[in-house]
């Protein structure tokens, strides 16, 4: 299918998801929410994607936030609508049976922030910078950034962003957990790619049910979370690549998986 604000790349089993609006910093209106939210349909469909990198186009910016020209002019019921297109969105990327990695390659502000926050592992490149500013807007985070960040980097550090509308450099967002790795902008695209084949890698089923565990399980109490956990895990000896893996390695070779 043809997109007008994202570009849809394969390399191999990964899928490279790219949000197309440079020339606006690649900001989130509406029409490019419904379009993320139909590639995300398309990629949980295709078993042959194995892994998907979420990035910006361009070398400034990952996303700069919501569109704030589109924001300007809502009434309370319209911005009640485009929260709710951001969160249904958000989610199904955060649901999506595939891992995804944000290659965050610049400004990941309000929105951009909260769509790196909804991927389950963040990289960025050297000059990006993470920020929370609604509030220097006179909103409040409406993608689930009142959410997510608190679960990610603490209550504490969370409300200091959210209520500031600092910006951090990407050091403070790697020490405080926002960030996995740091790389020059050059290399970060490089480095996801190398990341993300190697999960591709991987048994595939175990992966996604791996990442079902933890999305699904971090919203139960322990004991459901770990009642799920056990189902998971019972279900991977459902699978040819559990006798693969586990036959691989006592014939001291690398197992080839099927993903089935
Ligand atoms: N929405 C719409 N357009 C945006 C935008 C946004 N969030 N961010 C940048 N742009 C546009 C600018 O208007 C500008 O367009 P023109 O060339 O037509 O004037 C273009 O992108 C380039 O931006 P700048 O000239 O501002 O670039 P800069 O290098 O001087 O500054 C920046 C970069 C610091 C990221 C600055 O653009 C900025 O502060 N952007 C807004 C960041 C922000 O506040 N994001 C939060 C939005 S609210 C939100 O996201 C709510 C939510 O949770 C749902």
């Amino acid at each position: 299918m043809e997109y007008t604000n994202l570009l849809l790349e394969k390399n191999g089993a990964v899928a490279v998801l790219t949000i197309n609006r440079p020339k606006a910093l690649n900001a989130l209106n509406s029409d490019t929410l419904s379009e993320l939210s139909t590639v995300l349909d398309e990629l949980g469909r295709d078993s042959s994607v194995k892994v998907v990198i979420l990035t910006g186009s361009g070398e400034k910016a990952f996303i700069a936030g919501a569109d704030i020209s589109q924001m300007k002019d809502f009434s309370p019921m319209e911005g009640r609508r485009f929260a709710q297109l951001g969160h249904a969105t958000f989610r199904k990327l955060e649901l999506l049976p595939q891992p995804v990695i944000a290659a965050v390659n610049g400004f990941a502000l309000g929105g951009g922030c909260e769509l790196a926050m909804a991927c389950d592992i963040r990289l960025a490149s050297e000059n990006a910078k993470f920020g929370q500013p609604e509030v220097t807007l006179g909103l409040t985070a409406g993608f689930g950034g009142t959410q997510r960040l608190p679960r990610l980097v603490g209550t504490g550090l969370a409300s200091e962003l959210l209520f500031t509308g600092d910006v951090i450099d990407v050091q403070e967002a790697y020490r405080i957990g926002l960030v996995n790795h740091v790389y020059p902008l050059a290399t970060l695209m490089e480095e996801t790619l190398k990341l993300a084949k190697r999960m591709a890698g991987r048994a595939p089923v175990a992966v996604q049910l791996s990442k079902s565990a933890i999305q699904r399980g971090s919203n139960m109490d322990l004991d459901s979370a770990q009642a799920y956990e056990a189902e998971v895990f019972g279900l991977t000896f459902s699978t040819k690549d559990q006798i693969e893996g586990c036959t691989a390695f006592v014939e001291k070779r690398k197992p080839i998986f099927e993903g089935r």
